[in-house]
């Protein structure tokens, strides 16, 4: 168990009135703000109305960049830090998932930078200063409402990439479950997929864990287990939609990992099937989850495993540990391919073994490893990729 430091400034508004609070929260930081969103679910839904009617009540000036794309790329950053110098805003309102959101606290740092944006990666410059970020959260996934990191893409160089600063963590955020009742079952899948994983790169470490937070852990992956499906079944189920927006936030706002400090190992290797694919993220670490667990399971990493599935999935605990753990790992793969319904290999998905090589490397980056629950080279990683080219 490792020291740390616990910090978590992120306001919440959560509820039915959450975007009640709107104007007044932007109204604090600044009179000009710019209002980020995606594709326009928000215009369907009445979202953006609503967020509109409450700033200009406020007294708030607004200016907009819409367009960011799913898997946000690094030039809706620049139009949005070129809108913001040019006409000098204080504030950003981000208003959507994780992309919007991740998009837009590159563009609150870059907002006082005199460089290109995408210098926060490619030349590892820190996102600090930032002007103020705050957001509306319309899916629950990423739980970048509530976290200092981004992830973006670069599609010339095909990276997608991730920094932070606890500067760029939301300074408030709005969350009302009704909000999602129109993501479309797909997209609560793939969120599903994605706060579960956030658990598991936090359960699955390698510098031993606290009882207390492991035993959250597992309550906040039932909830998920417990919760995704009825959102998919009946999208307008407040408590389900509730439920999975407040443990989105959760599985990734520190809490969890204040005892781990392993790298996480899931995500960077999804995150290269993204950057060369374009795929959802949450359908890349379904994908990728059960066979990375089968590639790292053995008799010394099986007491987690055998964990995962007495307390979570509610195995027998007096079978053999190794039987215990084969058995979570089946129960993970019906839970994301069976009652998600989520694709459940590449080749459905169009993705063969062209980039492998490439991708395994990236995937390891600079230190040429991922040092997580257990060690993984780029050859590690290139036979993961390869185990989910079979059924
Ligand atoms: O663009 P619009 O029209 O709004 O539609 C979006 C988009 O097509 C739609 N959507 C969102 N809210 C909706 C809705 N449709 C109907 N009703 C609503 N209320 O859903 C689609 C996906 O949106 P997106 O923002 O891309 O999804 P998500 O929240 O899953 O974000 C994914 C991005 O976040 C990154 C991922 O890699 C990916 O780029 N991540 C960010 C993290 C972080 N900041 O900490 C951690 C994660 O691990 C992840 O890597
Ligand atoms: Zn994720």
């Amino acid at each position: 168990m490792l020291d740390f430091t616990y910090s978590i400034p992120t306001k919440i508004h959560f509820g039915k009135d959450a975007l009640d609070f709107v104007g007044e929260e932007v109204k604090k930081y600044s009179s000009k703000v710019l209002l980020t969103y995606g594709g326009g679910s928000i215009k369907k839904n009445g979202v953006y109305d609503k967020v509109v009617k409450e700033l200009k009540e406020s007294g708030v000036e607004i200016f907009e960049l819409s367009g960011i794309e799913p898997n946000p790329r690094i030039d809706s950053v620049r139009k949005g830090v070129k809108i913001i110098k040019e006409n000098n805003i204080g504030a950003i309102l981000a208003v959507g998932g994780g992309s919007t959101i991740d998009a837009s606290k590159f563009m609150a740092a870059g907002a006082l930078a005199d460089f290109d944006p995408w210098e926060f990666i490619s030349k590892g410059k820190p996102m600090s200063p930032a002007i103020p970020l705050l957001s509306v959260l319309t899916m629950a996934a990423t739980g970048s409402e509530m976290d200092n990191g981004g992830v973006i893409t670069n599609p010339e160089t095909k990276e997608k990439l991730s920094s932070g600063h606890p500067d760029t963590k939301p300074k408030v955020s709005f969350l009302n479950p009704e909000i999602t009742y129109t993501v479309s079952k797909y997209q609560t899948a793939c969120g599903s997929s994605d706060i579960l994983s956030h658990i598991f790169e936090n359960y699955f470490n390698q510098y031993g864990s606290m009882y207390m937070l492991d035993r959250m852990m597992e309550s906040l992956m039932k909830t998920v287990i417990k919760y995704g499906p009825i959102a998919m079944k009946d999208p307008n189920n407040y408590e389900a939609r509730a439920n999975l927006m407040w443990a989105s936030s959760w599985a990734i706002n520190g809490f969890i990992s204040s005892s781990s400090k392993s790298q996480w190992t899931v995500h960077p290797i999804e995150h290269e099937l993204s950057a060369f694919y374009d795929i959802t993220h949450g359908l890349g670490l379904a994908i990728l989850t059960p066979r990375w667990m089968e590639y790292v399971l053995n008799e010394t990493t099986a007491h987690k495993f055998y964990d995962l599935g007495v307390n979570v999935f509610d195995i027998d605990k007096d079978l053999d540990q190794i039987e215990v753990a084969k058995k979570t790992i089946e129960k993970v793969k019906e839970f994301f391919f069976d009652t998600l319904g989520l694709d459940s290999n590449l080749k459905e998905i169009g993705i063969d073994d062209k980039y492998f090589d490439q991708m395994s490397k990236k995937a390891c980056g600079k230190k040429e490893k991922i040092d997580g629950f257990i060690e993984l080279s780029p050859a590690d990683v290139r036979k993961i990729y390869e185990m989910c080219l079979e059924d």
